[in-house]
């Protein structure tokens, strides 16, 4: 089992260097306290030359058993394929590592399910699971707000996760792994709305959507821009939109309407505080992409990790969380197939 004491920095490995994994090592090698990145896993050669050379890490693998035996690594950060995340998770777990595994938990509910048993196996480690809104600054004095009271009886979300349109497609390329646009991006809405509203029983889901500029998603039975509504116990409500083709940049936005007040958070994509007003008209700069948008939530994130593994603070954010994340997003995700509404 992983041995981390409070006074020795936490070693970790990860595995998985593309898109976010490069941005996750590079957080973790030069901008994370109490921990050092002392190891890599990735089959692609440029992608472990990059850590190698790029980010000085000595251990290198292209084999993920191989990997997980380090004795020299405590903790794990999985940024791989999301239909890798269940067995990758269970596997590191078993071999004494704490985990951090990035969003959705898996892409069935039985993983979801293999993966809790396995991690209530061994409680002494840590499991976490990428959900990165919780931990930015915006959503998480919202959550304060509401938690507070102060918008009385939270009863809607309206959450939206939308991407600037990437011409050369990598989500067509992604969606055989992806789980399609709801398990990938509103995966993070439902989330949120489970969380804003106190986590509720969802019950029914029912999602549409339409192609707009991607047409290859369809041989993956995905959309390019996708609509959902879920029905909760009690009677509180999300209605939820995903796309891949915003012309602007990346808006992710959310309302969350009390009976009292609402909360907005994250509208119009603003990058700064500087708004332009000419005889144009009055506009200011968007954020361009997730990470843009999510840089400082991804390295809180990392540090509550590294903080929770080292005993310092436990996380509020569960596996079972994941785990009705991914019951909802499948629910909507069949809905979309079916064209009715499904149960949760
Ligand atoms: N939290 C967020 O907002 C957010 C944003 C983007 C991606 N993600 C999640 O991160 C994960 C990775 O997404 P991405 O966009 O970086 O994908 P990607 O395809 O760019 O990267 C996947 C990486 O995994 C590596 N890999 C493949 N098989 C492997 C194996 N067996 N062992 C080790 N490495 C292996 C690949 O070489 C590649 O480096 C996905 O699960 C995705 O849902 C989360």
């Amino acid at each position: 089992m992983a041995t981390t004491s409070v006074s020795s920095p936490l070693r970790i490995g990860i595995a998985g260097l593309g898109r976010l994994g490069q941005r996750h090592a590079e957080a973790l090698a030069f901008r994370t306290r109490h921990c050092n990145l002392v190891a890599a896993c990735s089959p692609v050669a440029s992608e472990r030359a990059f850590a190698g050379e790029q980010l000085g890490i000595g251990r290198l693998y292209d084999d993920f058993d191989a990997f997980i035996a380090d004795p020299e690594i405590d903790a794990v950060v999985l940024v791989t394929p999301t239909s890798l995340h269940a067995n990758q998770t269970i596997a590191a777990l078993e071999a004494g590592k704490h985990v951090f595994v990035e969003k959705p938990l898996a892409l069935n509910v039985a993983d979801c399910e293999r993966v809790l048993a396995v991690a209530e196996r061994h409680p002494a480690q840590v499991a976490m699971v990428g959900f990165v809104r919780r931990f930015d600054p915006s959503y998480m004095a919202a959550q304060a707000s509401v938690a507070a009271g102060e918008i009385g009886q939270p009863f809607l979300v309206r959450s939206q996760t939308c991407d600037q349109n990437d011409p050369e497609g990598f989500f067509v390329r992604f969606a055989p792994t992806s789980g399609g646009i709801f398990m990938d991006c509103s995966v993070h809405d439902i989330d949120l709305a489970r969380w804003m509203l106190g986590r509720p029983k969802a019950l029914r889901a029912f999602a549409t959507g339409t192609t707009a500029l991607h047409p290859a998603l369809a041989e993956f039975g995905d959309v390019d821009n996708g609509l959902a509504i879920v029905e909760f116990e009690g009677g509180a409500r999300a209605v939820l939109y995903a796309s891949r083709t915003m012309a602007h940049g990346h808006e992710t936005s959310t309302e969350v309407i009390g009976t009292a007040g609402k909360l907005t958070v994250g509208e119009h994509a603003a990058r700064d505080r500087v708004v332009r007003s000419d005889s144009h008209g009055v506009r200011h700069a968007v954020v361009k992409d997730f990470y843009e948008r999510f840089e400082t939530a991804f390295a809180t994130e990392m540090a509550a990790f590294v903080a929770a593994c080292r005993g310092e603070q436990p996380l509020s954010l569960t596996l079972a969380d994941a785990l009705e994340a991914t019951r909802i997003g499948l629910a909507i995700t069949r809905s979309l197939h079916s064209g009715q509404a499904e149960p949760v």
